[in-house]
């Protein structure tokens, strides 16, 4: 595990991440909660949450965004498109902020990236889907702290060599249960395109069709040098 300079990750079981910083900044991304079988009985989460980032438009990403918003009260970021159908449904205008690929913005001890992921983003609305722009991921700098990267739902896909050369990422949270995402053979590949040292195995094992496991991915890695994490959804890494 590298030096996380302060700040701490929890993984709450699929893609659901809350991450504080050292100076007290609290991320949450992609907050599936009620519905999600993976995410630790009894945790509450922090009062106080000042940044939202959701990744793309499935219900596995965003279904408790509306209340997680509501109750919380953080600004909350991600594809415009999503963004706008979110201030539709709930979200107040004013904390509802659209992006797009390749944008930055900074809050604080943090600035976050949305990077292009390959996936799509339809959101079911009632018996319709509706356009949710590009998926996305996200990278996130703390200022005297680590970079992450959180690749949302994806395959792998040559560019993250082009996030590799922006960003540097030291953590990746990749998505490595197979069927909807890429699974760990392409995982690791991924993990060599990001070049980050250390890889949080997320979007697996919450269903039975997600059958990657972390295991699998540390097997794929073998004989290089990139770290992945075991962890429990509720623990926390410092
Ligand atoms: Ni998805
Ligand atoms: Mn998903």
């Amino acid at each position: 595990m590298p030096n996380l300079q302060g700040a701490a990750i929890t993984w709450l079981g699929h893609a659901t991440v809350l991450i504080q910083t050292a100076k007290g900044t609290t991320i949450l991304i992609d907050p599936f909660i009620e519905h999600n079988p993976k995410f630790p009985k009894g945790y509450k989460l922090p009062d106080k949450i000042d940044l939202l980032l959701l990744t793309h438009g499935h219900m596995d990403h965003i279904a408790d965004a509306v209340p997680v918003a509501k109750k919380h009260g953080p600004a909350v970021f991600g594809m415009v498109e999503l963004i706008g159908w979110l201030s539709s449904k709930g979200i107040p205008q004013d904390k509802a902020i659209g992006m797009n690929i390749g944008g930055s913005h900074k809050h604080n001890d943090v600035t976050f990236t949305l990077t292009g992921a390959r996936h799509s983003s339809g959101i079911s609305d009632g018996d319709k889907t509706v356009y949710g722009g590009e998926p996305a991921g996200f990278v996130i700098a703390i200022d005297n702290g680590p970079v992450l990267y959180h690749a949302g739902d994806t395959g792998v896909f040559s560019d993250m060599q082009i996030i590799r050369e922006l960003h540097h990422p030291t953590i990746a949270m990749l998505p490595i249960g197979d069927h909807y995402t890429m699974g760990p053979k392409a995982g690791a590949l991924a993990a060599m395109f990001i070049g980050a040292k250390t890889v949080l195995p997320i979007h697996w094992g919450t269903f039975p069709a997600l059958t990657g496991t972390p295991d699998a991915l540390e097997k794929e890695l073998s004989g290089t040098n990139v770290e992945v994490i075991h962890t429990e959804p509720g623990q926390t890494l410092r």
